[in-house]
């Protein structure tokens, strides 16, 4: 689909689930950041689903031809016409193809979809206030850094202060 120094995302195809699904239940994949409690599921249901105007996503990240993680959004409405419609982006590499460059390509390249495939102004992004490797990432991708979204987040037992960033189609 798009493709950035060997970063690529593309949909997912069937023979990615079991792959997807090992990592879900991956306590080292799935890491501090993603452990929400929920429940694992399958990701054949994605093979289902289509169409532009369905308010999410997911794409499989590729790293030199190796599945390495995946990118998803979703519509965050604010206001009621569809104009006032952004996208919430959300990224897991598997933990062999973290710290190498990959994440900020991945999530450059859905911003950039998003802007050329919707008429959306806003592609925002937010993570935990101590995740700094995602922070950097989101930075070298093009967002910027908006504020703290305070007590946003429930994992582990308690509440969780995220930051905000975003870009906008027309941020240089
Ligand atoms: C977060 C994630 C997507 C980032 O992708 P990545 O490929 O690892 O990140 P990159 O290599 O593009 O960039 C990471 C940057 O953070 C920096 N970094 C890493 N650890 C850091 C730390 N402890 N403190 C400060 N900076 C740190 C790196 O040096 C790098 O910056 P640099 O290129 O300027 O040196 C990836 O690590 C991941 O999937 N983590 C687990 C899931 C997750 O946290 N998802 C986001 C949840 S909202």
């Amino acid at each position: 689909m798009s493709s950035r120094s060997g970063v690529r995302l593309r949909a997912v195809a069937s023979g990615d689930v079991p792959t997807l699904d090992d990592w879900d239940r991956d306590p080292e994949h799935t890491g501090e950041w993603g452990d929400f409690g929920l429940p694992p599921r399958s990701h054949a249901d994605l093979l289902s689903r289509d169409g532009a105007e369905r308010g999410y996503g997911f794409l499989v990240v590729e790293v030199d031809g190796c599945i390495a993680g995946s990118v998803s959004w979703h519509a965050v409405p604010y206001g009621p016409n569809p104009q006032s419609r952004a996208w919430n982006v959300g990224i897991s590499l598997h933990p062999p193809f973290r710290g190498r460059g990959a994440g900020s390509r991945a999530q450059r390249l859905l911003a950039d979809m998003l802007f050329a495939t919707t008429d959306a102004c806003r592609v925002e992004a937010s993570t935990d206030v101590r995740n700094l490797p995602e922070q950097r990432a989101l930075e070298k991708a093009g967002f910027t850094r908006e504020g703290v979204l305070r007590g946003a987040q429930f994992r582990r037992g308690r509440w969780h202060d995220l930051v905000s960033y975003a870009r906008l189609r027309h941020d240089p």
